[in-house]
């Protein structure tokens, strides 16, 4: 049997097996080199892991389904940039297990909302929307001020302990310590200083 091109062309396994080493030669040039590429496995200046508050206020993000209206990754083009400010950047998300940056943009992209407002508004503006935004069709979370859920406060140390094992440097000293920072933390507290954190490292004005 030779290995022609009338072969690849009419006979359909030898097709689909050549077109997928093809593939995964082009998949693997372009992929491989990312996980050695320093600007996208390298924290960018100034980005730290979450601490306990913002960590346990990121759960409630994740609880609450925020991700299904906001995304959280600016991108290259000038709109974007003109509206939300410097475009995302890999080094931003190397803590974010699972990363948050989403597609579905009903409401605006959150990625640099840290310091857009002040606590005061995101409080008011999560209890109900409309206090601040008149026309706004986001949903009211109007249960968040709230205290942390027992269960919440009792596996910081276990959930801060898993994320070191994916690679954020935690100290057995930060962990220790945990449980303590979320004493008198609401939830409400906890989502806001999340939101305040977003993307701050990068100046939001820095296009
Ligand atoms: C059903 C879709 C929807 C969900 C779910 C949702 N939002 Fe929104 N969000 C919006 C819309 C629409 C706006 C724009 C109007 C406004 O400011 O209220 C908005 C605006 C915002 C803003 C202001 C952003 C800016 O740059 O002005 C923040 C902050 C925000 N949402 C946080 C959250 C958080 C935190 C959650 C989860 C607890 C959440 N949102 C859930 C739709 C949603």
């Amino acid at each position: 049997m030779k290995l022609n091109n009338e072969l690849i062309e009419k006979s359909v396994p030898w097709l689909i097996v050549l077109t997928l080493m093809v593939i995964s030669v082009g998949g693997l040039v372009e992929i491989v080199p990312l996980f050695f590429q320093h600007s996208t496995t390298k924290p960018v200046e100034g980005v730290k892991p979450y601490d306990p508050v913002r960590l346990t206020g990121r759960d409630i993000y994740v609880r609450e389904g925020c991700y299904l209206c906001h995304s959280q990754m600016i991108r290259p083009f000038r709109a974007e940039t003109e509206r939300y400010g410097h475009y995302s950047v890999a080094g931003e998300f190397v803590y974010d297990h699972p990363f948050q940056w989403g597609s579905k943009r009903t409401g605006p992209d959150l990625a640099r909302v840290g310091g857009r407002y002040s606590d005061v508004w995101q409080r008011a503006h999560l209890l109900n929307p409309r206090d601040v935004v008149p026309e706004s069709n986001m949903p009211a979370f109007s249960w968040l001020d709230r205290p942390l859920k027992a269960a919440d406060v009792a596996t910081i140390e276990t959930k801060m302990r898993a994320l070191r094992a994916v690679g954020v440097p935690y100290t057995d000293a930060e962990i220790a310590a945990a449980p303590k920072a979320l004493e008198g933390v609401s939830e409400l507290d906890a989502l806001v200083a999340y939101l305040q954190g977003l993307g701050t490292a990068i100046p939001a004005g820095n296009k």
